[in-house]
């Protein structure tokens, strides 16, 4: 029986004012499903794994939040993380908490907030994986086929095989191409998105840690002992203050060697950005979502969301997304997610 890992310490940036420093977005219910994407994913892998082989982890700040939706686990296994290291170092501290119960188990390590459409499709590309994974060395990613030259995510090519139902082998593994190289993939056909849901077995990763990341490894090595005991926190403390802030993505998988693809096909979305939303939600006939109490004339492509029940009158509006909160309120072309970063941080200077 595998462990599952489930990351949650993320700020949700590409989704402000709606995600907040406070509330990120994988605690708010995106879909108006009444669960929030942590808790769908939750609901989601307990069809692979019973509950006590869960673990969420998850920046301090927000581990109040895990147990108040998820009551269902016990509090060791939400992991607290005292600073925000991105993955490399999350799913690290995963490892080595893993490594300390069962060091032959296996392990899927998935986002907090992705949607899956079709969820039967989802296990059954999982089990492949956990399958495909027992063989030692071995990293897994499951691969989406790509519809856009997306450059937020991970592209992957791989050895073309006989049997697809396989693992492939992955040729290349690059995270996060600039706009020119993206559409180079996906105008080559060969290339699939790395969807950040990774399967493999913990001893697997532990070596791969020890090649590419040998600096991680090593911090965490000189706590093996802790964890599991009341020391773990310290040792936490200590060993995340030393380590860098680096995504898997770009600390193993990029350079691994033992990188394999499963192909899934179930309906995949990073909910990763109002435009990624927009594509998914139901639209009126001029492909407006609206959120709001609206009037809107000569309106189309557009996203507007106004969490209050004010009248919002708009017209000639295209591509565009207004977003108003209780103290934000947000205009700006629907794809704009490249100047997010600036618009948090500066809006934080301003308080
Ligand atoms: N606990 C914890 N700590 N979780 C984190 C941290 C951290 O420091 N940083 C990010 N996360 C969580 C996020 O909440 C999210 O659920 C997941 O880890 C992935 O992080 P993102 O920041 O959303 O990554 P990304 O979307 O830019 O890129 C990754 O996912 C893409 C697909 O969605 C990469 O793996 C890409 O290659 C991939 O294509
Ligand atoms: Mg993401």
């Amino acid at each position: 029986k595998p462990y599952i890992i489930i990351m949650a310490g993320g700020i949700g940036t590409r989704f402000w004012p709606h995600s907040r420093r406070k509330r990120p977005k994988q605690f708010l219910d995106i879909l108006g499903t009444g669960r929030s994407l942590l808790q769908m994913t939750y609901d989601r892998f307990l069809e692979v794994a019973d509950k006590d082989r869960f673990f969420v982890i998850t920046y301090k700040k927000y581990v109040n939040l895990v147990k108040e939706q998820l009551p269902e686990l016990e509090d060791h296994q939400i992991l607290s993380e005292p600073n925000r290291k991105n993955t490399a170092t999350c799913i690290a501290y995963a490892c080595y908490k893993v490594n300390s119960i069962d060091p032959g188990a296996s392990m899927i390590v998935t986002p907090a907030d992705h949607l899956i459409l079709q969820e039967g499709k989802f296990v059954k590309t999982i089990q492949k994986a956990l399958k495909e994974a027992t063989i030692e060395g071995r990293l897994i990613t499951v691969g989406i086929k790509p519809n856009r030259p997306e450059t937020g995510y991970g592209y992957i090519q791989y050895l073309e095989s006989k049997n697809s139902e396989e693992a492939l082998k992955v040729k290349t593994f690059t995270e996060k191409p600039n706009s020119k190289l993206a559409k180079t993939f996906i105008e080559s056909g060969d290339f699939v998105w790395n969807s950040g849901i990774f399967v493999w077995k913990c001893s697997s990763l532990l070596s791969s840690f020890q090649k590419h990341m040998p600096d991680v490894a090593e911090i965490f090595d000189e706590g093996k002992e802790f964890f599991g005991k009341d020391a773990e926190l310290d040792f936490v403390s200590k060993a995340y203050l030393q380590v860098k802030n680096i995504s898997i993505d770009y600390g193993l998988m990029e350079k691994s060697s033992d990188v394999y693809v499963i192909l899934g096909d179930f309906g995949w979305s990073d909910l990763g950005s109002w435009y990624s939303l927009h594509e998914l939600r139901e639209k009126d006939e001029h492909n407006n979502v609206v959120e709001a109490n609206a009037m809107l004339y000569d309106t189309e492509n557009s996203f507007i969301k106004v969490d209050s029940e004010k009248l919002v009158v708009v017209e000639g509006l295209k591509n565009y997304l207004i977003n108003e909160t209780e103290n934000v309120l947000l205009i700006c072309p629907l794809d704009g997610e490249k100047k997010f970063r600036d618009f948090v941080s500066n809006a934080r200077k301003k308080g």
